[in-house]
């Protein structure tokens, strides 16, 4: 079922910023010249923050060992095997809303 997370207006372009979803960390990442994506809010590997990482376009890189992951399909850019969950995202008027149910986060690299 999908669930409001916030309002479009909170989030500008080139941002990210994470929310607590059914309690699940749910990192919705707003690329530039693009839109929204929500991805799961902890890094696979050894489960660091995601919004403590840098976005730039739509690849985001994890602070602590630099994967790098394309936000809007959640494919591993660098290890090419890792992967991000992506939650289905809606936008209806001037919200935002996403689906968790039964979806879960990757947890280990491969
Ligand atoms: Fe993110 Fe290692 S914890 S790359």
């Amino acid at each position: 079922m999908f669930k409001r997370i916030c309002g479009l207006e909170d989030l500008w372009e080139g941002d990210m910023e994470t929310f607590e979803v059914n309690g699940r960390s749910v990192l919705l990442v707003y690329p530039e010249g693009d839109t929204l994506y929500a991805v799961q809010g902890m890094c696979p590997h050894q489960q660091i923050p995601l919004d403590e990482g840098t976005l730039e376009g739509s690849t985001l890189t994890c602070r602590a060992h630099l994967w790098k992951f394309d936000v809007t399909t959640g494919k591993g850019i660098n290890p090419e095997k890792c992967r991000l969950t992506v939650f289905p995202l809606r936008i209806e008027g001037q919200e935002v809303l996403v689906d968790t149910d039964g979806i879960e986060e990757i947890r280990e690299g491969f």
